[in-house]
């Protein structure tokens, strides 16, 4: 695959944090590991990969500005430019030993996706996209699934754990649209989530209580594979209300209509 100068930037850093969590995913049981909050872990292995992609997109382009999970914000000479940083997406699956987690790497020019990285080093997929050049997955261009129907739709989702609130949202969300669909997945990564879209292994994914990081690259993966992605009421406040719906053009409208429904009753 012949990457883009910035790609190769971008792939390079996120090969080395893989490689780092890839190691540390073999010694969870060695790992050092924090409560942010309820439910909500950082370990050693979130803070390496994090040093990591900054010591490399900080020297590869001095200056740029960065919003990171664990770091929180640091502010570069270069306003255009931010890279928005997940270090490690699927901390609870990466400490449970379930090789589903994945480096996200976004990088907005004047406030606007221009470039999106998602890699999950267990399974060596390595999704790309750079704004207007389309979505790939290793070299393989991506395109978003063409079902039309959500009965025959296979929808991703988040649940709020433990200490998230809005449980009673999700629940009537969730309620909305099982009973519509083909299967439902909980994965554990979001940006996981939105590059499956991208790749049309998803048709749909809608989650709530979201971080920029976690949606930042996979929201233009969707895209540049030619899907849909909004925030719950369709508007484009993604990273202001934390809420995510995507999927092909159809199921995108469609599932942002089930989800605004009044609860349904109840399946049986
Ligand atoms: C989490 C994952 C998970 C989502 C949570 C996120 P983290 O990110 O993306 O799928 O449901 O809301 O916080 O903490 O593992 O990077
Ligand atoms: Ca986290
Ligand atoms: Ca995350
Ligand atoms: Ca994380």
């Amino acid at each position: 695959m012949a990457y883009s100068a910035l790609m190769r930037v971008m792939v390079e850093a996120a090969r080395k944090a893989g490689r780092s969590l890839s190691r540390d995913f073999g010694e969870v049981q060695n790992l050092q590991v924090s409560m942010k909050g309820p439910g909500d872990y950082v370990s050693q292995a979130d803070r390496k990969a994090e040093e990591i992609i900054f010591t490399e997109l900080s020297r590869a382009r001095p200056g740029y500005s960065f919003l990171m999970e664990e770091r929180g914000v640091v502010e570069g000479d270069d306003a255009q430019h931010r890279w928005i940083v997940d270090p490690l997406d699927g901390t609870t699956n990466f400490l449970h030993g379930i090789p589903i987690f994945a480096v996200s790497i976004a990088l907005e020019r004047q406030g606007q996706l221009q470039a999106a990285l998602v890699y999950n080093p267990a399974m060596d997929e390595l999704y790309t996209a750079e704004r207007g050049g389309g979505a790939f997955m290793n070299d393989r261009r991506l395109r978003v699934a063409g079902r039309t129907k959500l009965t025959d739709s296979v929808i991703g989702t988040g649940i709020p754990h433990l200490g998230r609130g809005h449980h009673g949202n999700a629940l009537i969300e969730l309620r909305n649209v099982m009973g519509e669909v083909s299967g439902i997945r909980r994965m554990g990564a979001a940006a996981l989530d939105l590059a499956y879209v991208a790749a049309g292994r998803l048709d749909g994914f809608w989650e709530s209580g979201l971080s920029p990081w976690d949606m930042a690259a996979g929201l233009l993966l969707v895209r540049e594979a030619g899907g849909f992605a909004s925030d719950r009421e369709g508007g484009q406040e993604m990273f202001d209300t934390g809420t995510v719906v995507a999927g092909n053009e159809t199921i995108h409208r469609v599932l942002l209509r089930q989800l605004r429904k009044p609860l349904s009753p109840r399946p049986a």
